[in-house]
């Protein structure tokens, strides 16, 4: 359970974070916030690059760094964009890897939230790491 005090901060952490979007290209900057079991908070932006499909959404720079430190258990998530956009597919892909219950909240640059969901609610059907047991 997350409590209202902590989806302030995520959101005010992925905002932050936002600021720190690479988009020289799209102008669209992204912030994420991740909270993990363990307490910690994972930051991540958008970082794009000249060649275009090497870019890295946000949501994964934050998942990334947190599992790269060892912390695999995502629990809540604070995307921000200008207009409430939501994660793309290949960042569900990632989410549904460690967390099908993982909590999203979407959230525009006014620090309004759009949409409250869980990652199976916006990535049904997903192929996780069940999937490929026999
Ligand atoms: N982007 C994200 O960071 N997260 C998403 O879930 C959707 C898209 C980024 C990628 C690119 O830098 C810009 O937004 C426009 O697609």
């Amino acid at each position: 359970m997350i409590d209202e005090s902590m989806k302030k901060q995520l959101i005010q952490r992925a905002l932050e974070a936002r600021e720190k979007a690479y988009v020289p290209y799209s102008k669209y900057p992204v912030g994420a916030a991740l909270l993990c079991q363990s307490g910690k908070i994972y930051t991540g932006a958008n970082i794009e690059n000249a060649a275009f499909p090497v870019t890295v959404c946000a949501e994964r720079v934050a998942i990334f760094k947190a599992v790269s430190e060892g912390d695999m258990e995502l629990q809540a998530m604070a995307v921000v964009t200008k207009n409430g956009g939501t994660p793309c597919g290949s960042c569900r892909q990632v989410m549904a890897e460690f967390n099908p219950d993982l909590i999203v909240y979407v959230v525009d640059e006014k620090s309004d939230i759009k949409q409250e969901t869980t990652l199976k609610e916006i990535l049904p059907s997903y192929f996780g790491p069940a999937s490929l047991v026999k």
